[in-house]
């Protein structure tokens, strides 16, 4: 096989099949953030969004594709023609630029537009057609390919390759296959439908039986050239193939998977850490790859051996996946240029203004802690900063807890420019907290998710807090970071609520929900 034959494209949907997944809701910044970030990495093909799913998906996308610099941007269209109409107006802005258009083919899927398997084809022909006037990158999926019958999978992925498609994606929508099935189905099509040597073949795979990484390396091994995927396997249920996953798979078996991706695996550890801020899905401690414990090596026998011979428990080296191999920390007697050295390091490259911010939050914790670590730094990076135009501000907190009684707190804020007190109790000092917030704020926003990590080891450890909250709808991420679990607590709840109110201002009465499902057909 040449090298070209080889090459395995890396189509990264973090930002649709992730983002579309209950609570994962990004801001507009949030995702063009990362599209830059999966750009830089070297993704093939970033799938931006699903324009006509809510005006804001429109506008990312848009913005997407006109900052996108080598990536392909492409955009999700139901089979529907003023659906791939507004995806081409998003897309449109992009260097280069892609459709995406799917119908569930199923018996299942196909019950729900309520289409005979001839309607269905018509309206792939149709609909493909239509796209590839406007496009001349067009890919194409039948949805839930691995539970569709055999021949008129055939024949749906023959009418899309004729009708222009020049990517087909094979979706297990429901992560229903196995690996021996996954390669085999790829491997069949390519030698039976007409005209598929044309085209590449991409493997797109859900998590639910625990199997999407291995299904999607096996389809490359049956003759997929492009692996859908999301980063830190972000997606709804039991999520996506995990790119990170993929793609050092390919990278450390390469003995036994001869292909390679573009992708600058040192960028892995920092967009996989600004995803799980961004999205509020933390990463599992265990999760390979990008996971906490990922590279520590806790047993006594362990850590003797990778001390004498890095190789004997180690397959990859930390540094290959961007993991600064020996970090020293950083004291309170460090100034700005090693800070901002620091933060170049770890993947952040930051402006005058945020660099003075985040200087004066890290001498803050430097006062609190002897030493600070790159997980520190991170943290208080991703710690967004309280703004001056948030309308709820922190003045003070102090709590009463332990045994024998409710947790206490008094909480005075800044509502609106005008400074309030409240005293709450509560069934310990979160839950009074919070309680206090909502005396002085009054809303009726539910608590999605309430989360606490400790950053580093020791009882010094500055805590991050991340806060999900659910108001008609609209959905509002806050972090926050402190050595107190409380404070940091409270922080992120209030940042939560300031972005909330933030959404629902944008957005206008009735808006910025997600309004058309990528399952409606
Ligand atoms: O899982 C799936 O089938 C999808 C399609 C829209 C490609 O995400
Ligand atoms: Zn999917």
């Amino acid at each position: 096989m040449t090298s070209e034959q080889n090459r395995v494209l890396i189509f990264d949907t973090t930002l649709r099949d992730g983002e579309q997944s209950p609570g994962a809701t990004m801001t507009h910044d949030e995702k063009l953030e990362i599209a830059g970030l999966l750009d830089d990495m070297g993704v093939d093909i970033i799938e931006a969004g699903f324009p006509i799913a809510s005006e804001g998906d429109f506008n990312a996308v848009s913005e997407i594709a006109k900052n996108a610099k080598n990536a392909v941007i492409c955009g999700l269209a139901r089979a529907q023609l003023p659906d791939i109409d507004r995806c081409w107006e998003a897309v449109k802005h992009a260097p280069q630029s892609r459709i995406h258009t799917f119908i569930g083919t199923s018996p299942l899927h196909r019950a729900i537009p309520n289409l005979t398997q001839d309607e269905m084809v018509d309206r792939i022909a149709q609909t493909v057609t239509h796209a590839r006037n406007l496009c001349d990158n067009v890919q194409w999926s039948p949805m839930d390919a691995t539970r569709t019958e055999w021949d008129y999978l055939c024949r749906v992925v023959e009418t899309a390759i004729k009708c222009g498609a020049s990517t087909i994606n094979i979706p297990d929508t429901v992560g229903y296959t196995a690996p021996v099935e996954s390669a085999d189905l790829i491997r069949r099509l390519i030698e039976t439908v007409p005209g598929a040597d044309e085209v590449i073949f991409a493997t797109h795979c859900h998590n639910d039986l625990g199997m999407a990484t291995a299904n999607a390396l096996a389809a490359v091994a049956g003759g997929a050239r492009q692996i859908e995927c999301t980063i830190n396997g972000l997606g709804e249920r039991a999520g996506n193939t995990a790119l990170e996953e993929v793609v050092m798979a390919l990278k450390v078996r390469g003995d036994i998977m001869p292909y390679h991706t573009a992708i600058d695996t040192k960028k892995i550890m920092h967009i996989s850490r600004r995803v799980a801020t961004v999205s509020g899905f933390a990463v599992q401690f265990n999760k390979a790859i990008v996971g906490k414990n990922a590279f520590a090596h806790e047993s006594g026998i362990h850590q003797d051996g990778v001390l004498k011979n890095a190789e004997t428990f180690e397959i990859m080296k930390p540094e290959d996946v961007g993991l600064a191999a020996n970090s020293l920390p950083l004291g309170k007697h460090s100034g700005r240029a090693a800070l901002r050295d620091k933060l170049g390091q770890l993947g952040h490259e930051v402006g005058d203004n945020q660099l003075k911010d985040i200087f004066v939050r890290f001498k803050e914790l430097a006062d609190r802690k002897k030493e600070v670590y790159d997980e520190d730094i991170i943290a208080l990076v991703s710690a967004t900063a309280d703004s001056d135009a948030d309308r709820l501000q922190i003045v003070s907190l102090r709590v009463l807890c332990g045994t024998g009684g409710p947790a206490e707190a008094t909480l005075e804020m800044e509502v609106d420019g005008k400074e309030v007190i409240a005293t709450e109790t509560g069934d310990g000092p979160v839950d009074a907290t919070f309680k206090a917030v909502r005396a002085l704020h009054p809303n009726k926003a539910r608590l999605q998710l309430y989360q606490v990590n400790a950053v580093t080891e020791g009882t010094d450890a500055q805590a991050t807090v991340s806060v999900r909250l659910e108001e008609d709808g609209i959905i509002a991420t806050g972090q926050s970071a402190d050595t107190d679990t409380v404070v940091a607590s409270a922080k992120a709840y209030v940042h939560a609520l300031n972005r909330l109110m933030v959404r629902r201002e944008k957005a206008g009465p009735g808006a910025d929900r997600r309004e058309i499902s990528y399952k409606e057909h």
